[in-house]
């Protein structure tokens, strides 16, 4: 059995539950064959050797943890500059937030030859190599400079936009073609293979092989959609477990007499935060007898705080927020409670169980796995109501849900009404479905899936 090589930007301990769904699901993968997860380690002063940044860390489950690190210049380029300052805006439809800068290119092309460069040094002739994410994408081809001949995948966990949106970055027809380095990737959603193969065509000239590979540049790339899923036993283990129970238990007490809400995410400006804000102030003004019952927890942990456009997004959601508590609380009552601040992972489940709706609304999204978690955790005598996106990647799997355009505000604040007051059999039965949705497509069968794909491709 081939050995297994892992890499991404941020590595996990697969060993600790906490690690969160993609490392468990990597983790199981890894261990099952033995394994090698790369990435990105410390940062360190520009002087250190090259021989002192790369480090090895033997792991108990056969899996053993390589992580490079890299000079703060370098890092700064490439994480800050690159990856979040211009793919991650192009890649969710922000053009207006992306800063082009040559020195930040040029920093995550180094960086990509830097993790190539160490990762060759460790490479078996037979290893299945599986790269994860923008932050990654010339990596294949960089291995493949170094004369790597192995099997390479690469699955990117965000949207891909469409063609013209792709063709405004500087340097797209660059970044594209290095997909061509890979012998499978991955994408969420079918809707970001229409982009993919839209864009290989029209910008690439590639010829449509069929409908799951591409000829261009004298190779061939083969695509397709691999929705990721959730470990969905652990977390439903999760939501049994004592701290998600006591948290269930005290969250029932406190909203005996009211009707919670719930949004869990990261504070981006891709997730609709203030949108989300916006629909549920409407809720409040026409619909008065919601007041004083819909209470609405929103988590919104901190994130990329270095990155400008982060800080933007924060002072306008908490604008919002100050305004509607402003205007509508009563001295027994607060609309919203915002956290500034991650909720701890064993809680989590707690907090969803307790909610009768959760407003799971970015602008876009890859898949969003908060709409996943929010479905596992539920309680299926007596479901709570999922109101998403439909431009998160989980509304091409979770159509029993109330999907809503976030932009328009008057129409999310109607559906979150319906999801306040629908009928126990309706709730029952959508959640029913999503459920058995989720179940079939796990974690563990999209990582299945992605790797005997894989492995069904010739190798370069
Ligand atoms: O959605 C992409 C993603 O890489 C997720 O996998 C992850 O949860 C999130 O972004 C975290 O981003 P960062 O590593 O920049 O904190």
């Amino acid at each position: 059995m081939s050995r297994l090589v892992v890499v991404s930007n941020r590595v996990g301990d697969p060993s600790k539950p906490s690690s969160g769904g993609l490392a468990v699901a990597l983790g199981d993968a890894l261990t099952k064959s033995g394994g090698l997860w790369f990435g990105a380690g410390e940062v360190v002063d520009a002087a250190t050797p090259t021989d002192q940044r790369l480090h090895l860390k033997p792991l108990d489950n056969k899996v053993t943890l390589a992580t490079l690190d890299l000079s703060r210049e370098d890092y700064d380029g490439y994480y800050r500059g690159y990856a979040n300052g211009v793919l991650w805006p192009v890649f969710h439809y922000r053009l207006d937030l992306a800063h082009f800068e040559s020195g930040h290119l040029d920093a995550y092309r180094r960086v990509n030859r830097q993790f190539a460069q160490a990762l060759a040094s460790l490479l078996q002739p037979d290893d299945i190599i599986w790269v994860h994410d923008y932050h990654l994408i010339p990596l294949a081809a960089e291995l493949r400079a170094l004369g790597c001949q192995q099997r390479i995948g690469f699955f990117l966990h965000i949207p891909l936009p469409p063609q013209l949106i792709l063709a405004a970055l500087p340097g797209h027809d660059w970044l594209m073609r290095a997909l061509f380095a890979y012998d499978l990737v991955g994408l969420q959603s079918e809707a970001d293979m229409v982009h993919l193969r839209r864009y290989l065509v029209a910008e690439a000239h590639a010829e449509e092989l069929s409908e799951h590979s591409f000829g261009a540049f004298n190779r061939m790339l083969r695509a397709g959609a691999f929705p990721i899923g959730l470990d969905v036993d652990s977390f439903i283990a999760m939501a049994e477990a004592p701290p998600a129970q006591e948290t269930l238990a005290t969250l029932r007490q406190q909203y005996a007499q009211r009707q919670l809400l719930v949004g869990i995410d990261r504070l981006d400006y891709s997730k609709g935060l203030p949108q989300r804000m916006k629909a549920f102030r409407t809720l409040l003004e026409r619909h008065p007898e919601t007041r004083q019952q819909a209470t609405l927890v929103q988590i919104a942990a901190p994130s990329r705080e270095e990155v400008e456009a982060y800080g933007d997004i924060r002072r306008e959601l908490e604008s919002l927020c100050g305004a509607i508590n402003g205007d509508f609380s009563e001295l027994d009552w607060t609309p919203i409670r915002y956290l500034h601040k991650p909720l701890e992972r064993e809680a989590v489940p707690g907090l969803y169980r307790a909610a009768k709706v959760a407003l799971v609304t970015p602008l876009r999204d890859g898949m969003n796995l908060v709409a996943k978690e929010f479905v596992a955790a539920q309680d299926p005598a007596d479901p709570g109501v999922l109101v998403l996106s439909r431009f998160a990647g989980a509304a091409e799997q979770l159509t029993e849900a109330l999907l809503v355009n976030p932009y328009d505000t008057d129409a999310t604040a109607e559906a979150i009404l319906h999801a306040l007051k629908m009928p126990l059999e309706e709730r029952q039965l959508r959640h029913q479905r999503m459920l058995a949705n989720i179940r079939e497509h796990d974690v563990h069968a999209w990582q299945r899936r992605f790797l005997e794909t894989l492995m069904d491709v010739s190798p370069a």
